[in-house]
């Protein structure tokens, strides 16, 4: 199937591994031409052709700095995918542990700067460029932001602003062209849950359980009725077909196992 993406060009977030990497890999092998942004260049990211911006989004200044690159090297964007988040494994891990009296602002502040603003300001900083050439908005949003009761509510809360951006984004620039969509993975196959150091490895250590039981465990809790993680491959081919020419603006789509159970 040509998805009519070849000779375009994409900003991904969070692009030197998990979700992003997978979605550079498969951007570009639809033709794409891909700037990146992440803190560190991975091995992976470095074996793309995709131009890496080491850049730390949850700054105020480091969304700006990488749409100026992202011009200069492809001199307008097509696509833009807020995909950027969880980052570092501490900062869930308190969201997961404590509760609203317990977390402190500077938690609440940072996870909000990751995961929401940086989508904003990228957001804000490329639109110009997306209304030039009609572009696309992808925010790679989490189950997390339906179910906010269950697990980090920082993360949680962020997810559900980064949702709700979505709906405003499609509304006010759906007139000149933009659509934007929001992708909302369950588990997804990533250093957070693979990686001993991740997330749910040092679970397992903390509870003194293998990982791979911990994870069924989880699975089964969450109600994950397929019984597996998704792959990170699973959830980039579904950007790339949304990214494609179609008439899908302001809706929702999950890569989540039927986890979400209502309608
Ligand atoms: N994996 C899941 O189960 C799952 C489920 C639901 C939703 N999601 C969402 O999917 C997205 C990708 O998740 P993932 O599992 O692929 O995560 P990941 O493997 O941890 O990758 C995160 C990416 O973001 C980059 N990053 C982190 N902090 C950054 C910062 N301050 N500035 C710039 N780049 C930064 C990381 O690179 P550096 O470390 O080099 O900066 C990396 O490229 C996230 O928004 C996450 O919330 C994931």
């Amino acid at each position: 199937m040509d998805l009519h993406l070849a000779g375009k060009t994409a900003v991904v977030t969070g692009g030197s591994k998990g979700i992003g990497l997978a979605l550079v890999r498969t951007l570009l092998a639809e033709g794409m031409r891909v700037v990146t942004a992440s803190r560190t260049i991975t091995a992976g990211l470095k074996e793309t052709a995709a131009v890496p911006v080491t850049v730390d989004l949850s700054t105020a200044h480091g969304p700006a700095e990488l749409v100026d690159r992202a011009l200069v090297e492809l001199g307008g964007i097509d696509l833009l995918v807020n995909n950027v988040g969880v980052g570092d494994t501490d900062d869930f891990a308190k969201g997961a542990r404590l509760n609203l009296i317990e977390l402190p602002d500077d938690v609440w502040e940072h996870t909000f700067n990751l995961h929401f603003y940086s989508a904003l300001r990228v957001s804000r900083a490329a639109l110009p460029s997306l209304v030039e050439r009609r572009g696309t908005i992808i925010n790679v949003s989490s189950v997390g932001a339906r179910s906010v009761a269950a697990g980090p509510a920082d993360y949680n809360v962020s997810k559900a602003a980064l949702s709700a951006l979505t709906k405003v984004l499609a509304e006010q620039f759906g007139g000149k062209g933009v659509r934007a969509i929001t992708v909302s993975p369950g588990p997804v196959g990533t250093g957070v849950w693979t990686d001993p150091d991740g997330f749910v490895g040092r679970m397992a250590k903390e509870q003194g359980v293998p990982h791979d039981a911990l994870v069924e465990q989880i699975l089964a809790a969450s109600g994950v009725t397929t019984g597996r993680v998704a792959t990170p491959e699973e959830v980039a081919r579904l950007i790339a077909f949304l990214a494609s020419p179609n008439n899908i603006t302001g809706s929702e789509y999950f890569v989540d196992g039927g986890m979400i159970k209502n309608v």
